[in-house]
């Protein structure tokens, strides 16, 4: 059976483009198709600056949320990073295969130590070797696939380089995995600035849907958004970025399709109407799921026990091979 393995940071608020670049393709199809592993990812938040009661705040919500956007614990694996140290074992490995030039072309690496220059402090040697604990994240379970939006390619592309790389190495100890993305919203842009993608930590509010927006502040960041000089609906993201994005979210929610939905309108309010109509049922649905599991916190903490028990079996034997391949004596 095919394995499946995805994560989401708890750096911020789940946004509605984690929802539809990922988490939605997870819950919908991932899960009752592939053996899956759904983690969120919190040693890899630790790499920028955090205060440690948000991230353990963030990391609950996550947990919550993944189970509200219909992650079944009875046939997929939902567990935290931090709780199944396979992952730091091998990322170690990983860091002594990979160069240090390979990590310092990564694209989000290289906008988030400008950015962290840019406000004065320092960058966290963590940050550059983030793309290695994503590699073990994803080596270690046997991995095939790994449903993600766009702006995480690169970062499987380079797990695929280290995985072939051990294996030439130390002798066929790695799956190789593929990367699958979305056909439409892998990359759902900031409403104030289509140009720019839609992240959880960035700080322009108007132009982020957050998954537990209210049906309210949906409505109004969405009719809000900034579309194009044209009047023309058109599918364009060179030339119509802002309404191309509407239409990539609302195929997204409705499952249609974006070229062919922009025929179907003559006027952008009419497509922002329906957009935030949209949003707001497919959120509706996810934020009445994730109130029944908030008033019972216990069974998200079970759920993550189960998942970390069972990750660890799953993960273990590869790591062992792992470390027994490239030179070190197991255990007395
Ligand atoms: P993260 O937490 O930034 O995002 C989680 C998932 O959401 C997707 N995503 C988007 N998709 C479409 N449009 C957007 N605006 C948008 N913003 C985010 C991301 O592509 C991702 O699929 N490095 C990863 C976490 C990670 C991981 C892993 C993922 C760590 N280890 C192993 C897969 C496998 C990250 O920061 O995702």
């Amino acid at each position: 059976m095919t394995r499946v393995f995805s994560g989401i940071k708890p750096t911020g608020h789940v946004t509605l483009g984690n929802y539809l670049g990922a988490m939605r393709h997870w819950a919908e199809v991932d899960q009752h198709r592939a053996d899956s592993l759904f983690c969120i990812v919190d040693l890899h938040a630790l790499t920028v600056d955090h205060d440690p009661a948000r991230v353990r705040r963030l990391s609950r919500q996550a947990a919550t949320l993944l189970l509200a956007t219909g992650l079944d614990p009875e046939v997929c694996t939902v567990f935290l990073q931090s709780h199944v140290d396979e992952h730091t074992r091998l990322s170690y490995l990983l860091e002594c295969v990979a160069s240090d030039g390979e990590m310092r072309r990564m694209i989000q690496y290289k906008e988030k130590s400008a950015r962290e220059r840019e406000r004065g402090g320092s960058m966290r040697l963590s940050l550059l070797t983030y793309p290695a604990l994503m590699a073990a994240d994803i080596l270690a379970y046997g991995t095939d696939e790994v449903p993600v939006g766009d702006d995480q390619t690169q970062h499987v592309e380079l797990t695929r380089d280290l995985a072939v790389r051990f294996n030439q190495r130390y002798g066929h100890t790695f799956t190789v995995p593929r990367a699958a993305r979305p056909g439409v919203a892998a990359r759902v842009m900031n409403l104030q600035d289509p140009t720019s993608k839609m992240g959880k930590s960035d700080d322009s509010g108007p132009g982020i849907v957050y998954l537990l927006d209210e049906p309210d502040v949906v409505r109004k960041k969405i009719m809000r958004a900034v579309t194009d000089s044209g009047r023309d609906v058109e599918y364009d993201r060179e030339t119509s970025p802002g309404v191309t994005n509407l239409l990539e979210i609302l195929a997204a929610c409705t499952g249609g399709d974006p070229r062919a939905l922009a025929g179907a309108y003559e006027s952008y309010g009419a497509l922002k109407e329906d957009t935030a109509e949209a949003v707001v049922e497919v959120l509706g649905t996810v934020q009445a799921r994730h109130r029944e599991l908030c008033a019972d916190p216990t069974q998200v903490e079970g759920v993550l026990r189960q998942g970390a028990e069972k990750a660890r079996a799953m993960a273990r034997p590869t790591v062992d091979a792992a470390y027994r391949a490239i030179g070190l004596l197991p255990p007395v």
